[in-house]
């Protein structure tokens, strides 16, 4: 008898059509059993205890990290699947170039045939869970079906799992169909591993007109937590598209300033630019009394409400960070958020119990487990964590956490901000001439690769909106969308752009970024409320050195311009980037694109080569 046959669910479901559907999906996988979540303290306590036996969590130094847990993954299943992700539309080029694409058909037929008994030999839960507050108008429901412990408890702390939820549901409420399993049946007798997953075969599969997700072979993140990429922002971004609205990869952050006037900033990164990081920003010292509260880290969804005023929540529930970097310097917040009850996926373990990854500390600890499980061999030149380790924890215990975070209402969305990783070209900050030019910018937005598995190390790459991974459906429908959602709200929120990671011909960073990008975020929101000044440039508006607040920073006038300037041959080189990105999605590209790079074109040739924002400080 499997050790899970003494997990009984006992609350009642009303759905009739959701007792059919799991009905039909244990027929066709075969588990042992069935297990419906109720959501219960008692029941995450008693998975991870499962998961503790069975020896894919170790239990953390309980002095260290109360109720915390490690556990390594298999190495071939180490993050997400870019390229086994896929969008089933019906039509392909309701996918785009963009994304992988198989008629629905043929793919289900494919995972039929996989997936027939591929739960033999373990149970299968049924996660009924709700993205955003229980109650909101802008939230939404989805049942998770997943073979793995892991997933359970996952997503116990990244969404609200349980009998509040099938509440909600009640007999025929709408829901998204999230199928999960790791693919790994088990014999009779045979023995589990610690990290069952298909090492061979991985699918994402997403069905966009059907609003459902089937994910095969992986345990680990978002190729598992189904209501995270797939469903919040893949399957969303398609709901968002016809309902009109907008489901981002945004963080939400509140701005107070010293009176108590607080603005909220939804922002958008593409993957390892430190968004959580942005999200719990603490402002430095001298910026006395302004401070920043977290809505959300990852993921915004955004509706206009009857004015049309946009108002915004995080779907998720908690925290999924990649931990090395992350320190008391780059995110003291995210530190104390993950001092308990958090679990943690590929990290190293000390001897004493506790967690260590590259970044935490300059000493590596001695005797320390790597994320294979080993001890660590200092010599090897490998890292002690994988470095997409991840931690999951509560939002609740993010010591910023907004007081508005659950509020079903949303928040007020006054500005939002679009940063690449650029090490030349863009400035620091900038603001789009209306919303077209923003959406224009954000359509076009680069990222200089840092891991050598997305390509060349340096080359950009577009990343429209940092949903390139994200959006499912045509990426060229989607700016559409954009565009239209702009024309028909009154007066929509001002669009920045932002880049920390400009550097110098010696390849330095030029901005010290962290705290200090709170200055930058102190003249965003000035600027919306018309009380800070700005400069035209080619490309948008600007602040003068005099218009940020430089107290206890040294940050002369010339490392001002070195950040700030346009350089005509850079930006020609840009432009021919864009149209290159437009030509992969001709056929559906909206027409203005075409215009607004033409405006930016003949704005860069009638200003000098070097444009800079002061320069009646370099002429004398
Ligand atoms: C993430 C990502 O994990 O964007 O949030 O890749
Ligand atoms: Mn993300």
């Amino acid at each position: 008898m499997p050790a899970t046959a003494t997990l009984k669910s006992t609350y009642k479901v009303a759905h009739a059509e959701l007792k059919e559907w799991v009905n039909q999906l244990q027929a066709q996988f075969e588990p042992e059993e069935v297990y419906w979540c109720d959501g219960s303290k008692e029941e995450y306590d008693r998975l991870c205890q499962q998961l503790v036996d069975k020896g894919t969590f170790i239990r953390l130094n309980p002095e260290k990290r109360p109720n915390s847990f490690a556990c390594f993954s298999d190495p071939s299943d180490v993050a997400r699947v870019e390229d086994r992700t896929y969008i089933c539309s019906r039509n392909k080029d309701d996918a785009g170039s963009t994304n992988n694409w198989v008629d629905p058909r043929e793919m289900k037929q494919t995972l039929r045939k996989l997936m027939s008994g591929c739960m033999k030999g373990r149970t299968m839960y049924v996660i009924p869970f709700c993205m955003g507050p229980i109650g909101s108008d802008i939230s939404q429901i989805g049942v998770e079906i997943t073979d793995s412990e892991y997933v359970v408890v996952n997503m116990h702390i990244m969404t609200r799992v349980g009998t509040r939820v099938i509440d909600q549901l009640g007999s025929d409420g709408d829901y998204v169909k999230c199928v999960h399993t790791v693919g790994a049946p088990l014999a009779p007798g045979q023995q589990d591993v610690k990290w069952p997953c298909n090492p061979t075969v991985k699918y994402i599969v997403h069905y966009p007109e059907e609003r459902s997700i089937v994910s095969y072979g992986s345990g680990y993140g978002g190729n598992a937590l189904l209501g995270k990429k797939c469903f919040a922002l893949r399957i969303a971004s398609v709901m968002a598209r016809d309902e009109g609205w907008l489901a981002e990869h945004m963080l939400i952050l509140g701005v107070e300033n010293p009176q108590g006037d607080k603005t909220y900033v939804a922002a958008a990164f593409p993957s390892a630019c430190g968004k959580t990081n942005f999200a719990m920003l603490i402002p430095p010292k001298q910026l006395d009394g302004w401070k920043i509260t977290t809505v959300g880290d990852d993921i915004a969804w955004i509706k206009p409400n009857k004015e049309g005023k946009l108002y915004a929540i995080n779907p998720e529930a908690g925290y999924f960070g990649v931990a090395p970097g992350t320190n008391m310097k780059s995110n003291p917040n995210a530190m104390k958020t993950i001092e308990r009850n958090t679990i943690f996926t590929n990290v190293g373990v000390t001897p004493d119990g506790d967690v260590w990854w590259e970044g935490m500390s300059k000493e590596v600890p001695k005797d320390i487990i790597d994320w294979h499980g080993k001890k660590w061999d200092p010599a090897s030149g490998k890292p002690v964590a994988h470095p997409n380790a991840r931690f999951t924890a509560p939002a609740s215990q993010n010591p910023v956490l907004d007081s508005e975070w659950e509020n079903p209402e949303g928040v007020p969305i006054g500005a939002i901000i679009f940063g690449g990783r650029r090490s030349t070209t863009v400035p620091l900050v900038y603001q789009a001439h209306n919303w077209a030019f923003g959406v224009y910018m954000a359509a076009t937005m680069g990222s200089e690769m840092t891991a050598a598995a997305f390509g060349e190390l340096g080359k950009v790459r577009r990343d429209p909106f940092a949903m390139l991974p994200f959006c499912g459906y045509n990426m060229a429908d989607y700016f559409n969308h954009w565009l239209q959602f702009g024309r028909n709200i009154p007066n929509p929120p001002r669009i920045f752009g932002v880049n920390w990671f400009r550097k110098d011909e010696k390849g330095n960073f030029l901005w010290p970024g962290f705290g200090d990008n709170m200055r930058v975020l102190k003249w965003i929101i000035q600027k919306i409320s018309g009380k800070s000044n700005a400069v035209e440039s080619p490309i948008g508006w600007m602040p003068h050195y005099s218009d940020i607040d430089w107290t206890g920073l040294d940050f002369s006038v010339q490392q001002f311009d070195n950040i700030m300037s346009i350089e005509r041959e850079q930006w020609k080189a840009e432009l021919l980037a864009h149209a290159e990105l437009f030509e992969r999605m001709y056929d559906r590209l909206p027409k203005e694109f075409i215009f607004m790079r033409e405006l930016l074109l003949s704005s860069l040739w009638r200003s000098p080569e070097k444009w800079s924002l002061e320069p009646e400080t370099f002429d004398n």
